[in-house]
């Protein structure tokens, strides 16, 4: 195994994780997503190693594994796949450009948590050995083999939100990301005197991948039995809610379920959008609050510890809006919290939570920090 204490480094990559404010499972709908990087981060320290084989290391697992460049298959174990797929798709589009090297990896990125560790790896990896071997990867580039690695190596056949926020996140900055031409916007996260609260829920359940698949089916299958009659919604984020009530009796229930509650997500992310524009916090925080609804009762992809939590807000003045973030199945709501609250809030839910599930919840007070880069 590489010897972290003599370990010197070429270049230094910090690669971030990710939040959202709004726009949940509308990525691969097609319609706007509000995302940010964080200042929660995995540091990647790289050097050529004049061979064909890569060790990559992790402080974290206190493990490594070697990868040969001539034979990039997937592993069994999940946390390999992200580097395997990532190598293997810049091998795809620049063969021969990848050579031997080593890389230290250390994350202070809690895992399963909602806030896309995974991403975070991919597209450190990504920049990581652009930088060293200077492949010439466009951020655009980066951000669609890191998504690429993670339908073929990994199986979660995620949208582009993750990777495009980790990559063009910028300090103090949200994005509203139109997820099918790519188009974005930037604004400043200004929710002063509030502050974006992050709890953990520390549960992190096994249906997340599995959910998430079939969530994008269900999706699909809505989508083609509306294009029978309107050919031309190329995306379900497009067909009006009033569109998509005239299925009501034609779809099961579930899958129109689905179809209501992304057109109404896409149609709230611009409202929500619109209203933060407009410095008028408290319509942005009941966005969210209605977002939880939906993600709760029409997509079914909350879980019973994240509803205690986003419920617990529900009658406190100090905090504007509550709701699940990332895939769910777990993971952590995002809240918007006044800032002398802030610690009375943390440890009013705290021990509530723990006394109703002993879980200990942890909590991450957010900065929104720039996007991946070499240090
Ligand atoms: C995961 C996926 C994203 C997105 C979110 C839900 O984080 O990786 O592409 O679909 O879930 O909004």
């Amino acid at each position: 195994m590489l010897d972290i204490n003599r370990f010197k480094s070429e270049i230094i990559i910090e690669s971030p994780g990710r939040i959202n404010l709004i726009g949940e499972h509308i990525d691969y709908n097609g319609g706007h997503v509000l995302p940010a990087a964080m200042d929660k981060k995995i540091i990647f320290s790289l050097r050529k190693n004049n061979s064909n084989t890569c060790e990559i290391l992790s402080r974290n697992y206190k493990n490594s594994f070697i990868v040969d460049l001539n034979n990039l298959l997937r592993s069994d174990v999940e946390w390999h796949n992200y580097i395997l797929g990532v190598l293997f798709h810049i091998n795809k589009l620049r063969p021969g450009s990848i050579k031997g090297f080593d890389c230290v990896i250390e994350s202070n990125l809690p895992l399963g948590s909602g806030i896309s560790s995974s991403a975070a790896l991919e597209c450190g990896v990504a920049k990581g050995v652009n930088e060293l071997f200077d492949i010439g990867l466009s951020d655009i580039e980066i951000i669609k083999l890191s998504r690429d690695a993670e339908h073929t190596f990994v199986g979660t056949k995620c949208g582009i939100m993750d990777q495009f926020a980790v990559v063009k996140g910028k300090k103090d900055h949200l994005i509203l990301l139109n997820c099918e031409t790519l188009d974005y916007d930037l604004i400043e996260a200004e929710f002063s005197p509030y502050k974006v609260v992050l709890l953990n829920s520390g549960v992190s359940h096994s249906l997340a991948s599995s959910e998430y698949n079939i969530r994008r089916n269900e999706c699909n299958s809505a989508l083609e039995a509306i294009q029978e009659k309107y050919p031309n919604f190329q995306f379900l984020t497009e067909v009006p809610a009033k569109v998509v009530k005239e299925f009501k009796n034609v779809l099961p229930e579930k899958i129109y379920n689905r179809a209501l509650y992304v057109t109404q997500e896409n149609k709230r992310t611009l409202k929500a959008f619109a209203f933060l524009k407009a410095k008028d916090l408290k319509n942005f925080g009941e966005c969210l609050y209605q977002s939880h609804q939906g993600l709760q009762h029409l997509y079914e992809v909350s879980c019973k510890e994240l509803d205690f939590l986003v419920k617990q807000t529900k009658d406190l003045d100090y905090v504007l809006g509550s709701r699940m973030m990332g895939g769910g199945f777990g993971g952590c709501t995002i809240n918007l919290v006044h800032e002398d609250k802030v610690e009375k809030f943390i440890d009013n839910v705290s021990a509530l939570y723990e006394e109703k599930y002993s879980i200990k919840l942890s909590s991450i007070i957010t900065t929104i920090s720039d996007g991946v880069r070499k240090v």
